[in-house]
């Protein structure tokens, strides 16, 4: 499965994979989970990779999961492109570092949880819809945002999943620093080449050591997840919700309890 919707390039030892779709806001669909799932694996194992840098270009980051292909090819167990890109990124061994412009929804936060920099544009805006639409939060995202920002924060974002600022990502600890809109990449790829000049097997280890206290606790929690939102697709609520967006009408979820 390839696609130039994910464009990747190494440069100066930066790994940039950088989500190409903007006619759907970055929607991510089954090839380009599976085309950024092999570039992380990819680079976890060449040597000619320090870092890798995420990107959405200077627009958009990603408006999260391909909202038609929950309906027409959704996930159905843990060899799905879907998982195999959270199994990717939450065990890369290589330091992460993204940079996040305008939209930023869904997985398209989650993801952010497992990078290690993270640098946002002043007017990003931020989502986790996952309940809106009758699904259930995922990519270890019930682990880690309570351990980032407590329940009461965490459980805001995700039970209302309404937008948020760049300045509460970043207040919240799910951001390292907020810069203005056309210094975003720049920022992050001055960043990355930082971290491309450090000792590469002093980065791996400092990076191992802090998420080995929570590491194989949060593999379980993506794959728990994992389980129940495929479930959750196919539930009446994720139903009602999906056709509403493709039919461009709020949902009803009153019939159902
Ligand atoms: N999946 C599939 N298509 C998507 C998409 C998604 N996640 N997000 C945007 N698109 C498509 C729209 O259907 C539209 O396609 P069209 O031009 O063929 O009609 C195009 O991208 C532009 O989106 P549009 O809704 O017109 O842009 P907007 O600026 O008004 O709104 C969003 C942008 C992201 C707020 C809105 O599209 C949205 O809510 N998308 C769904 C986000 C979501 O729920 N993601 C999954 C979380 S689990």
């Amino acid at each position: 499965m390839s696609t130039d919707q994910i464009l990747c390039e190494t440069s100066e030892g930066i790994l940039t994979l950088r989500i190409n779709r903007p006619d759907k806001k970055n929607a991510l669909n089954l090839a380009m989970y599976q085309a950024l799932a092999d570039g992380l694996k990819k680079a976890d194992s060449d040597d000619a990779v320090r870092v890798i840098l995420i990107s959405g270009g200077g627009e958009c980051f990603t408006s999260g999961n391909d909202l038609a292909d929950f309906l027409s090819a959704p996930p159905i167990g843990p060899e799905s492109p879907v998982m195999q890109f959270l199994i990717a990124i939450s065990g890369a061994r290589k330091p992460i570092v993204a940079a996040v412009n305008g939209l930023a929804v869904g997985v398209g936060v989650t993801m952010l949880l497992h990078c290690d920099l993270v640098y946002i544009g002043k007017s990003a805006t931020f989502q986790m819809p996952f309940v809106n639409l009758g699904l259930c939060p995922e990519a270890g995202s019930t682990l880690l945002l309570p351990r980032i920002m407590g329940h009461q924060r965490a459980a805001e974002l995700l039970l209302l999943g309404e937008v948020f600022s760049a300045e509460t990502a970043c207040s919240l600890g799910i951001a390292t620093e907020i810069c203005p809109d056309g210094d975003v990449l720049a920022t992050a790829r001055n960043r990355a080449l930082q971290l491309a000049a450090q000792p590469a097997a002093g980065v791996r280890l400092a990076k191992d050591l802090l998420k080995r206290e929570y590491a194989p606790r949060l593999r379980e929690t993506i794959a728990e997840e994992g389980v129940q939102f495929m479930a959750r697709l196919k539930s009446p609520e994720a139903t009602e919700a999906l056709q509403a967006f493709m039919q461009r009408r709020k949902p009803d979820f009153s019939k159902f309890n």
